[in-house]
């Protein structure tokens, strides 16, 4: 069939004749070869662009697979239909399945029918936790998943992205973390309790000490009374035996009979006067133990602060003055037992600063400032270090030896001032020592 064809012609035109004919046959060969030249040329360049373009597709792959094959994260990639297309190798590892073993099939070989509808082709999904079936037949930790469409250049038919994170490790290593914390609450409210024992403690010694001394002239009086009357019933029977009279009075001169009805009245009011003080101390125990605690009451927070140094004196037997610039009242609203305690730990903490000081003063100081009441609670002790002054109230900050502190006198002042709605700080006053002050609404 090539016999067939006529002579190539460059133009196309008819076979010119002779020598013109060979002259123009060859520049029309020349023509082809510089074409044939160029076509080959543009050939070369085609294949060079090529080879960098599937070097940079190659580069490009590596890249992504590189990306994917290190996700800790799990990888699903749908097709339209809901078939998996390519797994990343942290879901092979997580499932057991291989990816061949994957490729091609229904999504519901990783999930239970249920959750394989929630992952809809072309569906945003957030957040969804599911167990993903495993190859041997069980189901892995809980994984939470989201969904996103994927979609092709033409922006048709979407498929879908899943990528996911086991959160069973997460959600163990967060109950662990929960008991933790109970725990620690737990071991808190201890030593909390352990310091409000502490704190009893010291209030029992101060009310034993208090009561000591009207029971005991109570007890003597008593014993005073009953010998009183034995020998008023002496004189009495004498009296109704119808004794002769120098007899009966010298039984009541030998029986002090005069003197002893003197001494009745001084010894029976003596013995009220203690049976009195009994009652009082009685009834500030009750007022500092058993308030009810959804209940505010007015609060004279003078006189508290005033009973918690008597009380922390008389506990602890250690010698310091009292310098009382208190106004006689000054009101809050609150509960009488935890600010008593306020005060008896500030003043207990002054009394510990100032051991090594030779005239120690606790100075307590008050006023109203417009809707608040402030009091200032100051020794003259070494004061606090700098360092120190801003970690006081911290739970469990002590610079007292093993046994001495449990650092939670100020930590419990600061949450009951807090409670009361009101701020305690800690500072040095000028002329040396601690000063604490609190601030609290006036009531
Ligand atoms: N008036 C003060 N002068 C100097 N330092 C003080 C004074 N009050 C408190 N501090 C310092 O603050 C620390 C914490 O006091 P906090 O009352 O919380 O605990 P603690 O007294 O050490 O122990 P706890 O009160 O539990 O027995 C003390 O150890 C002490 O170093
Ligand atoms: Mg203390």
């Amino acid at each position: 069939m090539v016999d067939d064809q006529p002579p190539f012609s460059p133009d196309g035109g008819a076979e010119p004749e002779g020598g013109d004919h060979d002259a123009s046959q060859e520049a029309a060969w020349i023509d082809v070869i510089r074409k044939m030249d160029e076509v080959y040329s543009d050939l070369i360049r085609y294949e060079v662009d090529l080879e960098q373009r599937n070097a940079q597709l190659e580069h490009a792959q590596q890249f992504i697979g590189s990306v994917i094959a290190s996700m800790s994260d799990i990888l699903v990639v749908c097709d339209q239909k809901g078939r998996i297309v390519q797994v990343n190798p942290a879901l092979v590892s997580l499932t057991g399945f291989s990816e061949s073993e994957l490729t091609g099939q229904p999504l519901t070989i990783l999930l239970s029918d249920e959750d394989a509808l929630v992952f809809r082709p072309g569906c945003v999904v957030a957040e969804h936790e599911a167990r993903l079936k495993s190859r041997t037949g069980g189901f892995t930790d809980l994984v939470a998943m989201n969904g996103s469409p994927r979609l092709e250049r033409e922006r048709r038919l979407p498929g879908m992205v899943i990528v996911g994170r086991p959160v069973g490790e997460l959600r163990r290593a967060y109950e662990a973390l929960h008991v933790a914390h109970l725990d620690l609450k737990r071991a808190q409210l201890q030593l909390v309790q352990a310091e409000k024992m502490a704190s009893i403690g010291r209030l029992v010694a101060g009310v034993a000490h208090e009561l000591n001394n009207p029971v005991s002239f109570v007890y003597s009086n008593v014993h005073i009374l009953s010998r009183y009357r034995a020998k008023l019933t002496r004189y009495l029977a004498a009296i109704h035996d119808e004794t002769a009279l120098p007899e009966r009075e010298e039984l009541r001169r030998s029986l002090k009979i005069d003197a002893l009805m003197e001494d009745f009245g001084p010894l029976i009011e003596g013995t009220l006067e203690g049976a009195l003080r009994i009652t009082d101390i009685v009834k500030n125990l009750r007022r500092l133990s058993f308030v009810d605690p959804t209940e505010n009451t007015k609060v004279n927070i003078a006189e508290v602060a005033r009973n918690a140094v008597q009380w922390v004196k008389r506990s602890g037997k250690q010698l310091v003055n009292l310098e009382d610039n208190l106004p006689q009242e000054l009101i809050v609203e609150g509960i009488e037992g935890p600010l008593h305690q306020v005060f008896v730990n500030l003043i207990q903490n002054a009394i510990d600063a100032m051991r090594t000081v030779p005239h120690p003063v606790v100075t307590l100081s008050g006023r109203k400032v417009g809707l608040q009441v402030v009091i200032v609670v100051r020794d003259n002790g070494p004061g606090i270090s700098a360092d120190n002054l801003s970690k006081v109230f911290e739970p469990f900050f002590t610079t007292k030896g093993i046994g001495s502190g449990t650092g939670l006198g100020l930590w419990v002042s600061w949450s009951i001032i807090r409670d009361h709605g009101g701020r305690i700080e800690a500072a040095n006053s000028p002329d040396g020592g601690a000063a604490f002050t609190i601030v609290l609404p006036a009531g």
